[in-house]
């Protein structure tokens, strides 16, 4: 099982959407996977779900000292057959209370519990606080977001050494790849700014570029993913390709689905 924490502690490089088109489109491909919303925004909660029918949450599994359900209790299937996902609630906040070390470790001794999934996605929030830290301590990987504005490697460096931090207690932990966001052809800013990542950070850049595409913000207003929302468009375009180079990348063979008659 590969978990792949999307993390940035900038605000608005792309998190969310990443996470909920990755997720998608790895689903599609025949993957079994876990959408994990551990951003009390809950801005991919919405995304799939309908809050009426959410009974049990992220918060629930993972904040208190009292009894707290197992992760399958918050777990809810989305339209996307093989996509499931597991939603956040303002309560989530709370975790950047946590003090002790073993709190630290409930999104992981979670995650170790399953058994069904190929590919676990967590949605983390814009912090380097102690959510950032349960998650990363719970992944094996780590893709990370990147705007291509002026300052592009700001905070990406204090982002890398909390990853590198982190291996000492989860040494499997890597990088999979820095995802180039909001770029435009037409703004010499973004060229600058894919030059800067490639510079910093060589081939751990992932050769696919998100394009800034206005459909991939309208999408989730109608709970839809790029795919679903806005087929043959630059995000949809964009975001398969990604999907793509994720497997590959984790060398993972892609699965073809069973032609169903
Ligand atoms: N490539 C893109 N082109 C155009 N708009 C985008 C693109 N990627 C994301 N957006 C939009 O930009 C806004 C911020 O994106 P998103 O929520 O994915 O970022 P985030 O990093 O998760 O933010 P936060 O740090 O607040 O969690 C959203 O309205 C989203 O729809
Ligand atoms: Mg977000």
């Amino acid at each position: 099982m590969k978990v792949i924490a999307i993390a940035n502690q900038k605000g608005g490089v792309g998190k969310t959407t990443t996470a909920c088109n990755l997720a998608a489109g790895l689903a599609i491909r025949g993957y079994n996977t876990l959408l994990i919303d551990l951003d009390s925004q809950c801005n991919t909660t919405v995304t799939y779900l309908d809050q009426e029918i959410i009974k049990t949450t992220l918060a629930d599994v993972l904040v208190g000292h009292h009894t707290r359900p197992p992760l399958i209790e918050a777990t809810y299937q989305t339209h996307i057959e093989g996509l499931d996902i597991v939603p956040s609630h303002i309560r989530l906040a709370m975790i950047e209370r946590t003090v002790a070390i073993e709190e630290q470790y409930r999104l992981k001794d979670c995650l170790d519990s399953l058994v069904d999934y190929e590919f676990v996605i967590i949605d983390c929030p814009p912090s380097l606080g102690m959510t950032l830290t349960q998650a990363l301590l719970a992944s094996t990987h780590v893709l990370v977001p990147v705007a291509a504005q002026y300052y592009p490697l700001e905070g990406v460096v204090d982002l890398t050494s909390t990853i590198n931090a982190t291996k000492r207690p989860n040494p499997n932990l890597a990088v999979l790849g820095y995802l180039l966001t909001y770029f435009d052809a037409r703004n010499k800013i973004c060229g600058e700014a894919l030059n800067k990542l490639q510079e910093m950070f060589g081939v751990a850049v992932f050769e696919t570029i998100i394009r800034t595409n206005v459909k991939l913000q309208t999408a989730p207003a109608f709970r839809k993913t790029i795919y679903e929302h806005a087929p043959g468009s630059h995000g949809s375009e964009d975001y398969d390709s990604l999907s793509e180079e994720v497997i590959n990348r984790l060398s993972m063979k892609a699965k073809l689905k069973a032609v169903k008659e």
